[in-house]
């Protein structure tokens, strides 16, 4: 019996290549995600899923699917939407998609910091609103990054990629996070790891590199906010929920922190309406890992994953309970 590989949304050729060695692809065709029951359905009798961050994959989700499920392939790096310890428990392999899209996400995050820090942002709406304008001196200045710290939540793959673009344009780099990173690392980033409280004291610049754990929902809170420069900046690429996104409008009503660069939102693609009206805060629609050549590396290797499980080989990259 040829197996079912249920793909929950549009992924590229390259990988429906892969997958069609591997099964019988059976593809969603809804420009937008599925609703938790019409996943159920769209599921059933599935070996595998190959499955987006919007997809929420829980024990119920595998039961829909029956007991021909081994897989869950995962299309991005961060894995909260799907709950590993339940599909463990039913023999289930999760799989996600790490290092590929490391660069593409820290050319994002740095992209967002220059956004927020030299205001481009204004500048365009500036612009576009037809608003005459001309050169003078002191006309829409921002802050430079030179001699600036810049502090990273997480000097994961994705942080020490941000820290490497960071040492580019001479910023300074303090990271927190659960654990320490090697020797070697620290000592090529020049990078000083210092508890959260300290790292938003001292930093000009934070940016959130973590997962979404219990541990990080709402880990930049009011009081995280209140503890940070008045003249820095946030700036979110990981998940929405890191973030508490009301005391961020709160926080920036009041003036506590200088302005904010979210690639992620809190209940996405829903954004905080007061954060939409200000001229401090730049907004891309989750766009980390968008590039041609990412999003086709992510989708070959949730392929890939798939069809090694499937054929009776290891995953390539599991995620483990
Ligand atoms: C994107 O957000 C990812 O986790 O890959
Ligand atoms: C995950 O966020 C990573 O650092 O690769």
């Amino acid at each position: 019996m040829t197996s079912t590989i249920a793909v929950t949304r549009w992924i590229p050729d390259e990988a429906l290549k892969v997958l069609a060695e591997a099964g019988e692809v059976k593809l969603s065709r809804a420009d937008r995600p599925l609703t938790p029951d019409e996943l159920r359905e769209f599921v059933r009798g599935a070996s595998a899923i190959v499955g987006m961050l919007h997809d929420r994959i829980d024990g119920a989700v595998a039961d829909a699917a029956g007991p021909e499920l081994k897989v869950v392939a995962n299309v991005a790096v961060g894995h909260d939407n799907i709950d590993v310890p339940a599909l463990a428990g039913r023999g289930v392999t999760v799989t996600n998609t790490p290092g590929v899209l490391t660069d593409a996400t820290a050319d994002l995050a740095f992209g967002l910091i220059l956004a927020v820090t030299r205001r481009l942002g204004e500048g365009e709406r500036l612009i576009r609103s037809r608003t005459p304008w001309s050169f003078h001196l002191g006309f829409l200045l921002g802050s430079s990054l030179q001699d600036k710290t810049l502090g990273i939540v997480g000097l994961g793959q994705i942080g020490q990629a941000v820290a490497r673009r960071a040492l580019g344009f001479g910023m300074r780099i303090v990271y927190s996070g659960r654990s320490r990173a090697a020797e070697d690392v620290e000592k090529a980033l020049g990078a000083e790891y210092v508890p959260f409280e300290e790292l938003l004291a001292r930093s000009d610049v934070v940016s959130l590199h973590c997962p979404l754990t219990p541990e990080t929902r709402h880990l930049v809170d009011a009081d995280a906010l209140r503890s940070m420069k008045p003249g820095a900046c946030l700036i979110n690429t990981t998940r929405g929920p890191v973030v508490h996104e009301a005391a961020l409008a709160d926080a920036l009503e009041a003036g506590e922190i200088a302005g904010a660069g979210l690639d992620v939102f809190e209940a996405e693609p829903e954004v905080e309406p007061r954060l939409l009206d200000r001229e401090n805060v730049v907004l891309t629609p989750h766009l980390g890992s968008a590039t041609v050549e990412t999003r086709t590396a992510m989708a070959v290797l949730a392929a890939e994953n798939v069809a090694s499980v499937l054929t009776g080989g290891n995953p390539l990259t599991e995620v483990r309970p």
